[in-house]
């Protein structure tokens, strides 16, 4: 059973569609403890409901950000996490903790990379960017974490349609739906059979 740990910002729809797929039997996997880089993510109330230790790491609460990542690498250690998931995740990890987990960091971007990625575009904004440009396709990535921002080596990738008439919300719900919850944890069962 590979242990999974999983890092969040807010509502966590990607860390549920981990939980239930473990729960489900399709990742040969359990998710040891979910670290929120917020106190009020919903995705800390969702990890409770299922038992799982859920803590918050801010890095005001913390003197410098290295320790605030560290805090963070300890009690992924102290749950014996063998990969760290970072799931709608919105700050970005220092080299230093990359360095710390090498190769056993996967991230989630809600686009075709390398369309819409990199410093500034997460979350909505992303879905806002490809709507301006006027794209037809957009769609999800599931990448190793590398010490760029939404870098490192391309897992899977799913694409999703832009329909007329689409606002970033909607757009957004589509991509959660048809394709990050759907790749994610398909890239994680990948890992837990040793396939990449
Ligand atoms: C997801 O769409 C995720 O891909 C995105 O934030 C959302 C979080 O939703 N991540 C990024 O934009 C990172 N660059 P969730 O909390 O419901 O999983």
């Amino acid at each position: 059973m590979l242990k999974i740990g999983v890092l969040i910002s807010g509502g966590g729809t990607n860390l549920q569609a981990i939980i239930d797929n473990c729960e489900n039997g399709k990742i040969d996997g359990e998710v040891v403890c979910v670290i929120s880089s917020s106190k009020l993510a919903y995705g800390l109330t969702r990890a409770k409901r299922h038992n799982i230790p859920a803590y918050a790491v801010r890095k005001k609460d913390f003197e410098t950000p290295c320790e605030a990542e560290r805090e963070m690498l300890s009690i992924l250690e102290k749950h014996g996490a063998e990969i760290a998931v970072t799931a709608g995740f919105l700050s970005v990890l220092s080299p230093e903790f990359i360095r710390n987990f090498p190769g056993r960091v996967i991230n989630i971007h809600p686009s075709l990379i390398p369309s819409f990625c990199g410093k500034g575009f997460y979350g909505l904004k992303v879905h806002e960017a490809a709507l301006e440009t006027g794209v037809k396709i957009t769609g999800a990535t599931v990448h190793f974490a590398d010490e760029g921002c939404d870098t490192g080596p391309i897992i899977l990738q799913k694409a999703v349609e832009v329909k007329p008439g689409d606002t970033a919300e909607v757009l957004q719900k589509r991509v959660m739906e048809e394709a990050e919850h759907v790749i994610l944890p398909k890239a994680i069962q990948m890992i837990a059979k040793g396939e990449i």
